[in-house]
């Protein structure tokens, strides 16, 4: 079986379907039709905007509010990865996303925490000849407006979990008015505390975002693909060898990219970027990250030594352990 990292899944964006279906029923609200759920989970071609993106995550964070809840999804969300051939993934979420019922953002990490343990113990009982899926938490921050609390308590809270299923922070969310240079105090507070991260950048907003996240300490930004836009800043981060995580579906339904064919990953990989390939949100956008690759073959004509070349990528790029990297090369 072909082996798959992904090091940019978002949790809330990835619930597999039965499972929302389960937990809808489990808390006795109304189960939609199919049709109604797809609607209510799914872009479709009509999806204009990343703010339209995000629109889709009303119903997953309505239902990511208890311990249960988040346990199941990351739990759920990991047998389906395995199935799909995952030897490792970074899975993010926002902790202050899920503490509008009774949770405190520790209580959504212990929440995630438990269902990654979980699925740990009971892969080791299973008796395959598959390789084990290997997982760790990002942490987001998110670019809201007056959350500076929240956020500066995310990161504290990402040192006291760091290396115990936790393995670096992210910043996400709509890039709206205020521009991620806004968020340095947090990851200069990172940076001290000697937690890795990533920043999304280069996605709805241009090449300046993402010389903002370098500003900011990024050696990995979350998407980048905007950098085409820019050849000086393209070459800065060849030579700098900063990892660019991206989602080609995820891409075109934000619009931050509108033509598949012309997806520039081939391009960038040739030019010596060190790229990786991801999902994204597997619900929203209706992929994973076999079809992902599966799409570039057919689409750009994406060969399998550039496909090794992108998974080594992703070993190189992991916020994991020397003996991890071993295991996945
Ligand atoms: N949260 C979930 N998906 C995202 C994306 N593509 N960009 C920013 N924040 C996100
Ligand atoms: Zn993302």
């Amino acid at each position: 079986m072909r082996k798959f990292i992904d090091l940019h899944l978002h949790l809330d964006g990835s619930v597999p379907v039965a499972t929302i279906k389960k937990l809808i029923s489990e808390h006795h609200y109304p189960i939609p039709s199919d049709e109604k759920l797809r609607q209510e989970l799914s872009v479709d071609s009509n999806c204009k905007s990343l703010d339209q993106f995000l629109e889709k995550f009303a119903l997953p964070n309505k239902l990511m509010q208890t311990r249960h809840d988040i346990k199941t999804i990351v739990y759920d969300l990991l047998v389906e990865l395995k199935e799909q051939g995952l030897v490792y993934a970074e899975i993010r979420f926002a902790p202050q996303l899920h503490t509008k019922k009774r949770l405190t953002q520790e209580n959504v990490i212990k929440a995630a925490i438990e269902g990654l343990n979980q699925f740990l113990i009971d892969q080791k009982q299973e008796n395959s000849n598959q390789p084990e899926l290997h997982a760790g938490l990002i942490l987001c921050l998110m670019r809201f407006a007056n959350n500076q609390k929240e956020n500066m308590e995310t990161v504290e809270l990402a040192k006291k979990f760091l290396n115990h299923g936790v393995v670096g922070l992210d910043l996400a969310g709509a890039e709206g008015p205020i521009p991620n240079i806004k968020y340095k105090q947090f990851f200069d507070r990172a940076q001290e505390l000697g937690i890795p991260y990533t920043i999304h950048a280069g996605e709805a907003a241009g090449p300046d975002s993402i010389r903002q996240a370098l500003e900011m300490g990024a050696k990995r930004i979350g998407h980048g693909i905007r950098c085409t836009e820019d050849k000086k800043l393209t070459q800065e981060l060849i030579d700098r060898q900063i990892i660019l995580e991206c989602c080609a579906t995820s891409n075109m339904n934000t619009k931050a990219f509108d033509q598949i064919d012309s997806y520039p990953i081939k391009k960038l990989l040739h030019k010596g970027m060190k790229v990786t390939l991801n999902s994204d949100d597997m619900t929203v956008s209706n992929t994973n990250l076999p079809r992902e690759y599966k799409l570039l073959e057919e689409k750009t004509n994406l060969t399998s030594e550039e496909e090794t070349t992108l998974y080594l990528n992703a070993v190189d790029a992991a916020f994991t352990s020397p003996d991890e990297k071993i295991r996945l090369r």
